[in-house]
C-alpha cells in the first residue's frame, strides 16, 4: 500500500510515499553530498563529466520532491574548496554546467517559489556564473517555498575561518566584546545564516566521510550513507533515507524520553 502527495499535478508529484513514512516527521532540513558522478559514467564506459551532467537531473528531481513534501530547506554540496584540484577540463565542464543549469531552469525555481542561495567563497568563481548567482539570488530572495542552498566553493573550514576573521574584525571596530563570542554570533557569521542545523544528511556512493561539509552545522545531524551513485538517486533512495531517518533515536547529549524536568534541578 502507498499513498500519493496531494499536491498539483507533475511527475514528481504523482510519485507514491510509502505507508510507513510518517509526513509530520520529515527532517526540515536535509543535506545532500552527491557523489559518485563519475564512477556512475565510468560503469557506463562514458566521460566523467557525463555523470555531472546526470547528476544535475537527480538533483532537480530531489528538490521537487522535497518541496512537495514540506522539507523546508535543502542544502547540496556542488563543487567543494579542494575540487579545484581536478584537472581543468573537469572544473571548466562543472562551472559551464553551473552556468547552463541557473540560466535554463532559473524561470522553474521561481514559479515553484523555491529561494535559491549559493553558499561559498563565490568571489572566486568564473564571473559570468558570479552574475547569474546574484540575479538568481536576488529573484527568488522573497520565495516562500523550499530554501535551496547550493555549496559551491564550500569549505567548512574555510568558512569556519572566514567567520572568525569577521568577528575578529568586529572586536577591532569596537562593535563586539570578546565575552559576547559565543555559539549565535559565531552562527550569525556562516554562509547558512538563517537556517536551522541540518536534521538529516545523505551520502550517496557508499563513502562515509564528512569531506569539509558544514563542519559547525552537522553537529547532531543523523547520517544516511547509501551505496547508489548520485546520478541514480530517485525517489525510492530518498524515501529509504528518510524512513531511516525516522528509525533513529536523537538524543543530543540526553537520555532516551528524559526531559530536563524530569530529571529536576
Ligand atoms: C560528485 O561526484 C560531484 C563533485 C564532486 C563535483 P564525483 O565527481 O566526486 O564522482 P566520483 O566520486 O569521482 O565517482
Ligand atoms: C565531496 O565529494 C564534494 C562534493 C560532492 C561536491 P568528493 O568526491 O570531492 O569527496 P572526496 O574527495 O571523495 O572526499
Ligand atoms: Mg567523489
Amino acid at each position: 500500500m502507498s499513498r500519493q502527495l496531494a499536491t498539483s499535478a507533475d511527475q514528481v508529484h504523482s510519485r507514491c510515499i510509502p505507508d510507513g513514512l510518517d509526513l509530520s516527521k520529515l527532517p526540515g532540513h536535509l543535506a545532500v553530498i552527491m557523489d559518485g558522478n563519475g564512477r556512475w559514467a565510468k560503469a557506463r564506459g562514458l566521460p566523467r563529466v557525463m555523470g555531472h551532467r546526470a547528476g544535475v537531473e537527480a538533483l532537480k528531481s530531489t528538490l521537487r520532491l522535497c518541496n512537495d513534501l514540506g522539507i523546508r530547506a535543502l542544502t547540496a554540496y556542488a563543487f567543494s574548496t579542494e575540487n579545484w584540484s581536478r584537472p581543468g577540463e573537469e572544473v571548466n565542464f562543472l562551472m559551464t554546467l553551473f552556468e547552463r543549469v541557473l540560466q535554463r531552469e532559473l524561470h522553474a525555481l521561481e514559479s515553484e517559489q523555491v529561494r535559491i542561495r549559493f553558499l561559498g567563497d563565490l568571489e572566486d568563481l568564473p564571473l559570468r556564473l558570479q552574475t547569474l548567482i546574484a540575479d538568481a539570488m536576488r529573484r527568488t530572495a522573497d520565495n516562500r517555498g523550499i530554501h535551496f542552498n547550493v555549496c559551491t566553493n564550500y569549505g567548512g573550514r574555510r568558512e569556519l575561518v572566514r567567520a572568525s576573521r569577521r568577528l575578529a574584525e568586529r572586536v577591532a571596530l569596537g562593535e563586539l566584546e570578546v565575552s559576547q563570542i559565543d555559539e549565535n554570533t559565531l552562527a550569525a557569521e556562516l554562509y547558512t545564516v538563517g537556517e536551522l542545523d541540518p536534521d538529516l544528511l545523505i551520502r550517496t556512493s557508499g563513502e562515509r566521510r564528512i569531506s569539509n561539509f558544514l563542519l559547525w552545522q552537522l553537529a547532531y545531524a543523523e547520517i544516511h550513507v547509501t551505496d547508489v551513485f548520485w546520478p541514480d538517486f530517485g525517489a525510492d533512495a530518498l524515501f529509504s533515507a528518510l524512513l531511516d531517518y525516522q528509525s533513529r533515536c536523537r538524543r543530543f547529549g540526553g537520555l532516551d524520553g528524559v526531559t530536563p524536568d524530569a530529571l529536576g534541578s
